[in-house]
């Protein structure tokens, strides 16, 4: 499979994907990195990786329409067949959604419906729940909304953010190399 990343922070999945793939846990090929953040550390990442970064800043586009029709373009160019959100931290519109129907797969750090959007797993605390974990789903216009795919608990260690942090992301890198696996091969 020919894939985008699409991310706005530290690229851990990104890294985890790109690692999975060349140790040939993952039949995919990464054929783009897409950002909004050209300062992100996921540019360093990916360079360093020696994989393409496309970063485009949407304040330079008239509309939100535009900025999505300049991403379709590049993926299309590069033969593009899935879009995979790893961090992504703005909403998919319609022109994205129309492009790639049924291709665009998000990661969010919460077992969905619970705690969609920002700050999941901050959220979680907030709430006091005593076990969240990690979904990846099916992208569509609502946020964090689309069909589930996979999901994995993981237990709040109580009084300790950072910790539960670094368990939810250790989950998600394996999680998403996964269920990725699962729909390259159907
Ligand atoms: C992850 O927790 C992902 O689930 C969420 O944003 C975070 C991105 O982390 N959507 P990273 O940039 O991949 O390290």
């Amino acid at each position: 499979a020919q894939i985008a990343i699409f991310a706005s922070g530290s690229g851990s999945n990104f890294q985890a994907l790109h690692e999975a793939i060349k140790e040939g846990r993952l039949d995919a090929t990464i054929a783009v990195v897409i950002t909004d953040q050209p300062n992100a550390y996921v540019v360093q990442r990916a360079e360093k990786a020696n994989i393409k970064v496309v970063a485009l800043s949407p304040k330079t586009f008239d509309t939100k329409e535009a900025y999505e029709e300049k991403i379709a373009e590049v993926l299309k160019a590069l033969g593009v067949e899935w879009l995979i959100l790893a961090g992504y931290m703005r909403l998919i519109g319609p022109t994205l959604l129309q492009a790639y129907p049924k291709r665009i797969i998000n990661i969010h750090p919460s077992l969905l419906p619970s705690f969609p959007g920002k700050d999941a797993i901050g959220q979680a605390f907030q709430h006091g729940v005593k076990v969240t974990g990690v979904t990846v789903h099916y992208v569509d216009e609502g946020m964090d909304t689309g069909p589930i795919i996979a999901q994995q608990a993981v237990n709040i260690i109580e009084g300790d953010k950072e910790a539960t942090e670094l368990a939810i992301h250790r989950v998600e890198h394996e999680l998403y190399t996964a269920a990725l696996n699962r729909i390259f091969n159907m």
